[in-house]
């Protein structure tokens, strides 16, 4: 096994869906046959958002269950839960102090996520990104496998380990990189293709989740936004702004493992209810063993408390000692 490092992180806030699945936890899948891996429920900022005490203890079993169902194995990964090492908020305070407010003032996500009323957002949601870069920094991760709505953090990230380096002069942090996949980068909303699927967009068939039945993932699919011109080779020119058709073509090729081009020279000339009718029968196959075993593991959660408890052990060890020599060098141990 290779000396790099691998983190990542998903906030347990809903249902997973195809975007997270293809821009994040498949990667996390192939990555831990590899490499050394991290991978975190990031239950402390579910709590950027008013959370239901009830609701968010459910949702972090099932960001469990859905890790380990979709391949995620508890022998050769370290799956916890971000909340039970307190590590993570110790250097994220460490960092608050080397960030600078304009750097967090550029966050695009917040400005999103705030929306026109930032005044009564919270610090949480504000501060956000350095909690995600203590989480990354604590374990010395090398690589983070990302979907491209994160990169933005994933740079400050490297910022302020940086910035940690010069004021204390030395070289402690290594810059983590982000590892994007290039073309399910961003998957967008099946109903919006200039908007990215996400778990909180207010209409249900805007996303297909990771629990979906067959029968709701095709109306899904059936339902999806699209035009009225025929599939051709020219979908993914700029000019073009078949956003919606460039979508259903990037999760139909992603899932077949093939090219673009091979995919619209296949259905060149056919209209998107032959296509959809195949993207369909895809996304069922890639997706219901994935629901059923998220179902059967939910059966006990005995066992999924048990590999989170597991998890949390193995990475409070290399945090503690992180930590340690973090505080050393600030003049703080
Ligand atoms: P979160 O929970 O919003 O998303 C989890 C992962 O899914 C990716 N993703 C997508 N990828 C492609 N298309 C989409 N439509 C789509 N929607 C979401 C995200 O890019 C992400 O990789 N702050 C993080 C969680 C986090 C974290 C970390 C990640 C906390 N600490 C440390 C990495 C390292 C977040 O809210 O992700």
């Amino acid at each position: 096994m290779s000396d790099k490092r691998v983190l990542s992180g998903i906030q347990p806030t809903g249902n997973l869906h195809l975007g997270n699945y293809l821009g994040a936890i498949k990667n996390f899948v192939a990555m831990q046959n590899e490499f050394k891996c991290f991978f975190m429920l990031a239950d402390l900022h579910a709590l950027t958002v008013k959370t239901d005490p009830k609701v968010l203890k459910e949702n972090i079993l099932n960001t469990a269950a859905t890790f380990l169902a979709a391949g995620l194995k508890s022998n050769k990964s370290t799956i916890f839960c971000q909340s039970q090492i307190n590590s993570h908020t110790d250097l994220a305070w460490i960092l608050n102090c080397i960030a600078r407010v304009g750097w967090l003032n550029r966050m695009t996500q917040f400005k999103e996520k705030a929306g026109s009323n930032k005044e009564n957002a919270s610090i949480g949601l504000y501060t956000y990104p350095i909690l995600m870069a203590a989480d990354i920094l604590i374990y010395k991760a090398t690589h983070v496998p990302v979907g491209d709505d994160q990169k933005q953090h994933l740079e400050l990230c490297r910022d302020i380990a940086l910035k940690f380096n010069n004021d204390y002069k030395n070289n402690y942090f290594t810059l983590p990189e982000a590892i994007i996949p290039k073309s399910v980068s961003r998957i967008m909303s099946l109903r919006n293709g200039t908007k990215k699927m996400s778990k909180s967009e207010e209409s249900d068939l805007s996303r297909i989740n990771l629990t979906d039945t067959k029968d709701v993932i095709s109306q899904k699919i059936k339902k999806a936004k699209t035009d009225n011109d025929t599939i051709n080779e020219k979908i993914f020119d700029k000019e073009s702004k078949r956003y919606e058709a460039q979508n259903l073509i990037k999760i139909y090729s992603n899932l077949k493992s093939e090219t673009h081009d091979k995919v619209l020279k296949d259905y060149n000339g056919k209209t998107f209810i032959d296509f959809k009718k195949d993207l369909s029968d895809l996304v069922i196959e890639e997706i219901i063993p994935i629901s059923n075993m998220i179902k059967k593991y939910r059966n006990d959660d005995k066992e999924l408390i048990n590999i989170l408890i597991n998890g949390s052990m193995v990475a409070n060890d290399i945090a503690e000692k992180t930590i340690f020599e973090i505080k050393k060098i600030v003049g703080l141990a």
